[in-house]
């Protein structure tokens, strides 16, 4: 079945994809459903958006299946950021509260957090990564725990860590808080689509992802997924017709807003972009998330094993072996290629993607790379370029 995932995205391997953490390319059928509906919105109009906005729901359906909850515990956003905005500045925060977050999430789950705890009177404290002088980007839940006080009000924190592939344990993290009442929102934008995940069972309040990474969809769409019981705990950030039911219900003074999740969404939404999730969300559901998850994982064992027995430095915060789909290795005296430089010329006149994020460079293999394109990027590694 993985051979059906992998064959899907024949069409974009020209590239060697191996920056997924970044933008992943989009599967065959994505590009046909959004190049289609393109076409039938841009003649249609009226006549066919409301068909098309019926299809962006059986979207919404098909990602609380993906993810484990219900259809009407999910907004949809522009970007992952506006997910979390509206969670960190929604919530009822109060002077002298207390936020969570590791020193090392992407900006885009930090600057949220800042400006809710500035605006509230709130303080946001940064737990330091590291389990050992050896694993200095290791986020093992007990560095969270032990800057805990009776003040912490909510743990937001990132699933997987963008720069060094760290994974915290959510399954510690939701009991933990769920002891004391703190409130949990997990980015989960550089996990979701490439390793197992429920959100139901979870026990996490909140989760906030995207499209265009792991779910290999198009850029542009942010999601949350809110627990029930959470459905009237945040005020809306944007307001607009939406807000209040829709186009038909004119305004009034006494007009009253929507309850649940989709209050969050305020007015059209990104049709295209919803469409190419609902058919990428096809592929993932027909191959599956633990065949996809452990493939992705395989690959990038294959990569940090090449590196290493090359002389290369990766890394790793959960020891030897990868954990999911994301490493982070550097040149070394020993390896052929010497400075970040050279191995940069190497990747772009081969079209390899990559990132380069502190401490070296990132690679993120997907379960549709294949093993000769692993093979192709060592041997890129193996001789300076003449
Ligand atoms: C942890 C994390 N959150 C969010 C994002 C993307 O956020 P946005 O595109 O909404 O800024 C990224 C992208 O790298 C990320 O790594």
């Amino acid at each position: 079945m993985i051979e059906v995932f992998k064959s899907a995205y024949a069409h974009a391997s020209e590239t060697i994809h191996l920056n997924n953490a970044g933008i992943a390319p989009w599967p065959k059928q994505t590009l046909e459903a959004v190049t289609a509906w393109s076409a039938k919105l841009a003649q249609g109009g009226t006549s066919t958006v409301g068909f098309a906005f019926d299809e962006t729901e059986k979207t919404r359906a098909s990602l609380a299946e993906f993810l484990g909850t219900r259809p009407e515990q999910i907004a949809f956003f522009t970007t992952c950021a506006t997910a979390i905005s509206q969670v960190a500045l929604g919530f009822p925060l109060k002077a002298g509260d207390e936020i969570v977050v590791w020193d090392q999430e992407y900006p885009s789950n930090f600057h949220p957090w800042k400006i809710a705890a500035e605006r509230a009177g709130a303080k946001l404290v940064v737990a330091k990564s590291g389990s050992s002088p050896d694993s200095p980007l290791a986020t093992p839940f007990a560095n969270i725990e032990a800057v805990t006080t009776p003040r912490t009000r909510i743990i937001a924190i990132s699933w997987v860590q963008y720069r060094s592939g760290a994974q915290t344990d959510l399954k510690a993290l939701a009991q933990f808080a769920r002891e004391r009442g703190i409130f949990t929102c997990v980015d989960i934008i550089q996990g979701f689509g490439a390793n197992e995940f429920h959100f139901d069972s979870s026990g996490l309040d909140a989760v906030c992802g995207g499209a265009h990474k792991w779910l290999t969809s198009p850029l542009s769409l942010g999601f949350l997924a809110l627990r029930a019981e959470h459905s009237e705990l945040l005020s809306p950030i944007m307001v607009g017709a939406m807000t209040y039911g829709g186009p038909d219900i004119p305004s009034s003074l006494e007009a009253k807003m929507r309850t649940g999740v989709q209050k969050f969404e305020p007015g059209g939404r990104q049709m295209l972009e919803m469409l190419g999730l609902g058919q990428t969300l096809e592929l993932f559901k027909k191959v599956g998330i633990s065949a996809i998850a452990r493939e992705a994982e395989r690959l990038s064992n294959s990569i940090a094993d090449g590196l290493r027995s090359r002389g290369y430095q990766v890394h790793s915060p959960h020891g030897e072996k990868i954990r999911g789909a994301i490493l982070n290795f550097s040149p070394t005296s020993s390896s052929p290629l010497k400075t970040f430089e050279e191995i940069e010329q190497t990747f772009a006149h081969h079209k390899i993607t990559f990132s380069k994020r502190s401490p070296g460079i990132r690679l993120s293999p997907h379960a549709f790379n294949r093993d000769e394109e692993i093979e192709k990027v060592l041997q890129a590694l193996e001789r300076p370029r003449g």
